[in-house]
């Protein structure tokens, strides 16, 4: 990606929480399933906590009003110890319930990981090269984590909450009617400001969400491309950029931040009004007692704290819920290069390799192959040439299906390669890019990448030779369990070239595609490269993107391409001519 993109747009409108938000959450049945009972207890213990939270105001009543006002302190006793094993049980349960909600709730983000990253493995490459590599981070880090914050904060304790509230509510009919009628009198306000409030932050917060997704994509693209952005002299200009970013995502957090206050405030001011409501109700000759005073102040208290925290939590669902979405959508990117419903499992190729009429294009409307038609036969080597640019990679990329073709067939002994098993098919096609991608593993793990099972080291060592990579191997004192740095940077392009031989005759294909390295090779290696190549290519079927006049020597036949067209074919004497 280049260090001058635009930042990726903005891809949510933001959204009001609504009916279809509950449709979403079905997305998430496959990985609540397996651990439903876990998330149910955890469910069923919230009733639980608000009933022996409830009662605490009554034994606070009841000791005031009985054993303090009458200076019975034997008898407080019994309330004292009443009261201390309601809160250890309150406590007890309160523990339980957090514990088994955050295990349900780490164990279905882990199937939702895991999930994501096996579907991302599925999608081919026209979903990755028109989706920012950023964006895919968001959605298995942040996105992920979004909703496993509704599981640890949000979601189920906004239930044991209303549960609460509830229960205080009926709580304090209970004790005292009229009393609870004043207290409910506030409460309209109290709804109004919610409403007012939540409107607001909904907004800020999918703002937020957007900003912070533009910064981290252009971090991680300034910082995938550091070499040119130095070499281009570009770091005012990025730096710039970036603080205009910051600068509006700070922007965009001090007004979150001003609006949290001003709830807060605005409920502490509302549960204030409450207790002036109540002394006014006093006031105008209606005397209580002290105990139902004091019970009614802790009620007050317990009845506005959870509201105060409610647009918090409301908050993380909501952000749970809009991850959850992204999430959603991207599940529902559908894989477009599969195996067909009755794939023919392909055990061995013969390698005779056919393109009919194929004819490709990238983005709508501007083709970049054009009716190409060209056969390889068993065990027959093919140069394609031609300028930048006319489509050899483009090729080569339909021929391992990479892409599907828009027009035309392609063959593999006879059969279109779509009815062929992907994997099986795939494992017959081995392409040897321009630009080898390393992975920062061991040296043995690149070449054959197998992370786990054991590995034949005399036929590794003997491959490697073979291809002349056992020089980039031994340069190294750690050998094959020399590990790379990241993308393989420690390696240079012919070196890398070198270990492509290697990977690919490891693996021990019927059909090799070498996409030769463009930029300038020393002659040594060239000839290594060579040298390399024909062995590999002993008994399979060879197709190179060749740039170099040595390699073009060396095959059957040449196709020379121009602007995604075939415009000739003949034996090397005939096109060197
Ligand atoms: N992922 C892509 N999305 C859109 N257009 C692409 C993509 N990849 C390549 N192209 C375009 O397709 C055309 C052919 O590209 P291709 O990589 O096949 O050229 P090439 O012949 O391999 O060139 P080179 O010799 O430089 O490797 C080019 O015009 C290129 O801009
Ligand atoms: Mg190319």
């Amino acid at each position: 990606m280049s260090p001058f993109a635009e930042p990726v747009e903005d891809d949510t409108p933001p959204k009001a929480l609504a009916l279809q938000d509950l449709q979403l959450l079905k997305a998430l049945g496959p990985y609540v399933k397996p651990h439903w009972k876990i998330l149910t207890l955890s469910l069923l213990l919230l009733p639980l906590i608000s009933v022996t939270q409830v009662l605490q105001p009554f034994i606070i009543k009841q000791a005031v009003d009985g054993p303090i006002t009458h200076h019975q302190f034997p008898a407080l006793i019994n309330d004292a110890l009443l009261f201390l094993i309601l809160i250890i049980v309150h406590y007890g349960l309160r523990y339980a319930q957090m514990v088994l909600a955050q295990m349900a709730g780490q164990r279905i983000i882990l199937l939702l990981r895991c999930d994501l990253y096996d579907h991302l493995q599925s999608l081919d490459m026209r979903f990755y090269h028109r989706t920012p590599l950023g964006k895919l981070v968001t959605r298995l880090s942040s996105d992920v984590e979004n909703i496993s914050d509704v599981f640890a904060q949000g979601g189920i304790a906004i239930f044991s909450d209303l549960a609460l509230v509830i229960g205080i509510l009926v709580a304090m009919a209970v004790m005292n009617l009229q009393l609870a009628l004043v207290t409910y009198a506030v409460l309209p306000l109290v709804v109004v400001t919610m409403i007012f409030f939540r409107r607001r932050s909904r907004e800020i917060y999918n703002r937020m969400r957007l900003q912070l997704a533009e910064l981290n994509s252009y971090l991680q693209e300034s910082l995938s491309g550091m070499d040119i952005i130095q070499l281009l002299q570009r770091e005012t200009y990025n730096a710039e950029a970036f603080k205009n970013l910051g600068r509006a995502f700070m922007k965009t957090n001090v007004r979150s931040v001003t609006y949290d206050s001003a709830f807060t405030a605005a409920i502490e001011f509302l549960s204030w009004l409450t207790i002036i409501a109540i002394l006014g109700y006093i006031v105008l000759g209606s005397p209580i007692s002290f105990g139902l005073l004091v019970a009614f102040l802790q009620y007050i208290q317990m009845l506005y704290d959870p509201l105060e925290e409610v647009s918090d939590k409301y908050t993380t669902i909501q952000s749970g819920l809009a991850s959850l979405e992204k999430i959603a959508e991207l599940k529902a990117v559908k894989p477009q290069i599969t195996s067909a419903d009755h794939a023919i499992p392909l055990s061995l190729a013969k390698g005779h390799i056919q393109f009919k009429n194929v004819s490709f294009s990238y983005l709508p409307g501007e083709p970049v192959l054009k009716n190409v038609s060209l056969e390889i036969h068993p065990g027959e080597k093919i140069a394609l040439i031609g300028p930048t640019g006319s489509g050899k990679s483009t090729l080569i990329k339909l021929l391992n299906r990479s892409y599907d073709p828009d027009e035309g067939e392609i063959l593999l002994d006879g059969i279109p390669i779509q009815n062929y098993d992907l994997s099986s098919f795939r494992r017959q096609v081995v392409v040897i890019p321009q630009d080898d991608f390393l992975f920062s593993r061991s040296l043995q793990e690149n070449i054959t990448l197998t992370y786990q099972e054991p590995v034949d080291l005399s036929r590794l060592k003997q491959v490697t030779r073979t291809v002349h990579a056992d020089a980039v191997v031994d340069r190294f004192d750690t050998g094959f369990q020399t590990i790379l740095a990241e993308r393989g940077r420690n390696i240079s392009q012919g070196e890398r070239q070198l270990l492509g031989f290697a990977r690919a005759l490891w693996h021990d294909p019927r059909i090799i595609i070498l996409d030769e390295a463009t930029s300038a090779i020393d002659p040594h290696t060239e000839t290594l490269i060579q040298d390399a190549l024909e062995k590999s290519l002993v008994g399979r079927t060879g197709v190179v993107v060749a740039h170099r006049l040595s390699t073009v020597r060396n095959v059957d036949r040449v196709y020379q391409l121009s602007h995604g067209e075939i415009i000739r074919s003949g034996s090397p004497e005939e096109i060197l001519q």
